[in-house]
């Protein structure tokens, strides 16, 4: 065989190879939403904005470790607590919205979450924002902002609450 067309029949074997190699381009799985919108709240968002909402009354530095602080279920007592639990939370209640806005869960009436509704894309956007807002001022070990941040948070649980869940249960998230 000639150089010319080993390297050609080298070249060919790389580049055959390259695209066996290449990563199969399947679709992403689906996400699954095993939980209702209620029980999502009550898991995620609820424990999530609790430990914010006490960084208003204590500074999250003065609270004390718990006996076993690997063990511990308040977030401000555990390995990660004090102002990294605020971080934390906040963070989760920003990541929140991502499961907020998945498509296929329901609300506890068997309505679906309407995610295609502009007015809800704007209502995970302030929840994203005062999220983003919380953690900034955890990062800052700011305790003086957690009173405005607290009041930020909840205005924004309360603007989508008024609108998707504070009426006869069979209307909710229509
Ligand atoms: C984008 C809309 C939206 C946002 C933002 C939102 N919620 Fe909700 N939440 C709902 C709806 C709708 C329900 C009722 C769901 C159902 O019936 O399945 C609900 C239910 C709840 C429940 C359950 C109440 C019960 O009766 O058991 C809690 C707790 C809750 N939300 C907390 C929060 C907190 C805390 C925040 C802010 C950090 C928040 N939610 C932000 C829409 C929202």
């Amino acid at each position: 065989m000639s150089r010319a067309l080993i390297a050609l029949v080298v070249a060919s074997a790389v580049s055959t190879s390259l695209v066996e190699r290449a990563p199969a381009q399947s679709p992403a799985p689906a996400p699954q939403v095993p939980a209702n919108l209620n029980q999502l709240m009550r898991g995620i968002l609820y424990p999530a904005a609790n430990v914010v909402f006490a960084a208003q009354d204590q500074n999250p530095a003065d609270v004390p470790r718990a006996k076993d602080p690997n063990m511990a279920t308040d977030p401000l007592t555990s390995v990660f607590g004090k102002w990294e639990a605020v971080e934390n939370s906040a963070l989760a209640l920003v990541e929140s919205a991502n499961l907020l806005s998945l498509p296929g869960r329901k609300c506890s009436n068997g309505v679906d979450v309407p995610v295609g509704n502009a007015d809800w894309a704007k209502f995970l956007q302030e929840l994203r924002d005062a999220g983003m807002t919380a953690y900034a001022a955890a990062q800052a070990k700011n305790q003086e902002k957690m009173l405005d941040v607290a009041e930020v948070m909840s205005t924004a649980c309360a603007h989508c609450h008024g609108r998707y869940r504070e009426k006869r249960l069979a209307d909710r998230c229509k």
